[in-house]
């Protein structure tokens, strides 16, 4: 049996037709390339499989892999993260980072929100509009920011989503209700300083691989860490890691929200802070983009010391050790993959 690798290809759906934002969740090949090497490295035998309409079918033909590292996004609708971890369970095969529940729960940043609020963490107020009508009823102080409820990777972020004025918060919402096709989240605006913990393990075992500030350059576009900042990351952004106060406080308040959502194996959270200095929390990232040069979590673990290989070795051991595992080499046998 082999490793199996699930995965969303970023040129399979360009090429269907989806635009460059439409796709910006989804897989670069060198990405997978590049899991697949350390998977190999590490003495397992990697089978590429593709999205859930390709596992689906090689379940049913009778396949059965050793474990699943699983990076796939989903095409559709609120469960789109969910789908293959489902899928999985209901054969009974294992695989890496969160389960169903969390992949759905977190896709949703009110959902998650509410969850990580009612565990006592901080977290900026918020409404979710389905229509611009709804906005009547928000009662939320100047400056605000929009975001779709339910994307990632930057996608709809612009410093159009910083607004001070009715009329802007009308006219961002109504763009992006029109782009997206779904709910939006609106917050308030967080001024302060940004950054992004990455966290290892599961349970009670996580650990705090680093925390990394989001530095806007004066050449980047105003307000946040938008799609065009990330994308032209080496002129705009400085990322740094950080261990100040404030970045300890960040530190302890995303290993709180990891695992009151049950995170596991690996992920980011990201966290900004108030007008006070109070980081807040943002959003939990439980698929962490893996690309080996420009993913967030992959410059960090960088800046620590910790190279592709070594970081994706943390997240192969934290599964193979929550799935019952003792050491890798065991765990390798025992799923007869070396
Ligand atoms: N309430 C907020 N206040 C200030 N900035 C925000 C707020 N929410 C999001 N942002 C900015 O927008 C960026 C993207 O938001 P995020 O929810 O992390 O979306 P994505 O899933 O696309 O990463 C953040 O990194 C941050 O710079
Ligand atoms: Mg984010």
């Amino acid at each position: 049996m082999g490793v199996g690798l699930t995965y969303d290809l970023r040129e399979a759906y360009l090429a269907q037709g989806l635009d460059e934002e439409a796709t910006a969740e989804f897989d670069a090949p060198e990405t997978i390339a590049a899991i697949e090497a350390v998977l190999r490295r590490r003495g397992f035998v990697p089978e590429r499989v593709g999205g859930v309409r390709e596992l689906a079918a090689r379940l049913v033909d009778g396949e059965r892999f050793g474990f699943v590292f699983n990076i796939a996004e989903g095409l559709g609708g609120v469960a789109r993260e969910a789908q293959v971890p489902a899928l999985l369970e209901a054969y009974g095969i294992p695989y890496t980072f969160s389960d169903p529940l969390t992949l759905a729960l977190t896709l949703d940043k009110a959902m998650a929100k509410r969850v990580v609020r009612d565990h006592g963490i901080p977290t900026a107020p918020f409404a979710v509009v389905e229509k611009v009508e709804a906005l009547a009823t928000i009662a939320l102080p100047f400056p605000l920011f929009v975001k779709p409820l339910a994307e990632g990777s930057g996608k709809g972020i612009s410093a159009a989503c910083h607004v001070s004025s009715s009329l802007a918060l009308k006219e961002v919402c109504q763009a992006l209700l029109e782009r997206f096709n779904q709910p939006l989240l609106i917050e308030t605006y967080l001024p302060g300083r940004e950054f992004t913990v990455g966290l290892v393990g599961n349970g009670a075992e996580t650990r705090v691989l680093g925390v990394m500030e989001i530095d806007l350059k004066v050449t980047a576009e105003n307000y946040c860490y938008s799609y065009v900042n990330k994308a032209a990351y080496q002129a705009r952004v400085g990322y740094h890691l950080v261990d100040d106060d404030e970045a300890r406080r960040a530190a302890s308040i995303a290993l709180a929200a990891w695992q009151a959502l049950r995170g596991r194996d690996g992920g980011r959270i990201d966290v900004r802070s108030d007008v006070h200095g109070e980081p807040q929390f943002l959003e939990v990232n439980p698929l962490p983009g893996l690309h080996p040069v420009h993913s967030d979590l992959v410059i960090m673990a960088r800046l620590s010391g910790v190279d592709y290989s070594d970081l994706l070795g943390f997240i192969i051991d934290a599964c193979l050790k929550r799935c019952g595992h003792g050491s890798h080499a065991e765990a390798a046998q025992a799923v007869g993959c070396s």
